[in-house]
């Protein structure tokens, strides 16, 4: 059924504001197919763009895609090497398509640590989609979730501040006043959280699937969405009070 009220079998009422994504699996789908590791973080990128696309279409305002890991620099330098290579030219790609979208790009991580070439197409990028007022696309890279909540901590006593309220210690973080995403998918079958995002996903209802990243394509994310629209959210409370409440 398609109608004003949903779309893909997704009731458009309750579409989350923000959805965090761990694209797990590119190693494995290749390994899988006999191919470099590599070849699955190419095919990656277009699961990526199926996301994006179906996050604009649905009204999504925030997705948080998990590109690059602080631990993912201990990997052999050939795959850190090829995975900067990927960044800069998807960048590079992308950047019309994403202007078209009105999608603005934010990164969130210790963007200092990138190669020259990955930050300076990164920051390309963040100024030309700047004023864009659709989909706000944050890119974790050489993201750690400990590491955003310590350089929080380090601005806000460097700032002079010796207490801050739960409100005001998320403005320290890399993207201060996003919204914590409701949703987080993670691709590949982990069930760990792998440093992502530690501080934000306090209540985010926490969605695994076996799909490899590479393979995971719009209808799969659907259906993540369609999962979690048929959670019950309690945030302690007991069913009946939500009930009541309604
Ligand atoms: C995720 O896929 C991509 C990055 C971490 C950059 P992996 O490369 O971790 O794939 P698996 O988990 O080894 O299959
Ligand atoms: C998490 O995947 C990081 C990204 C998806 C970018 P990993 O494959 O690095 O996670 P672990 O090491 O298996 O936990
Ligand atoms: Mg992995």
């Amino acid at each position: 059924m398609e109608n004003n009220t949903e779309k893909h079998g997704v009731d458009l009422s309750l579409i989350p504001s923000h959805i965090a994504v761990i694209m797990d699996g590119n190693g494995r789908w290749a390994k899988k197919r006999g191919m470099e590791r590599v070849h699955g973080h190419n095919e990656g990128v277009v699961s990526a763009r199926e996301i994006i696309e179906a996050s604009v279409e649905l009204g999504v305002r925030y997705v948080t895609l998990y590109v690059f890991s602080k631990e993912n620099w201990n990997r052999p330098e050939f795959e850190v090497n090829c995975l900067m290579a990927l960044l800069v030219s998807t960048i590079l790609k992308e950047i019309d398509s994403l202007m078209e979208k009105k999608i603005r790009v934010l990164p969130i991580g210790e963007i200092n640590d990138l190669p020259d070439d990955a930050r300076e197409s990164l920051k390309e990028v963040v100024a030309k989609t700047s004023g864009n007022k659709g989909l706000t696309l944050m890119l974790a890279i050489s993201y750690s979730g400990r590491e955003e909540i310590i350089s929080a901590v380090n601005k806000i006593l460097s700032s002079g501040k010796r207490t801050v309220s739960e409100d005001d210690f998320g403005t320290y973080l890399y993207a201060g006043g996003i919204p914590d995403p409701e949703l987080l998918i993670r691709t590949g079958g982990e069930m760990r959280i792998s440093n992502f995002l530690l501080w934000q996903t306090a209540y985010t209802e926490f969605y695994s699937t076996d799909v490899f990243w590479p393979d995971f394509r719009k209808k799969d994310f659907y259906n993540a969405i369609i999962d979690y629209q048929n959670r019950e959210r309690r945030f302690g409370k007991i069913s009946e009070q939500l009930e009541e409440e309604k």
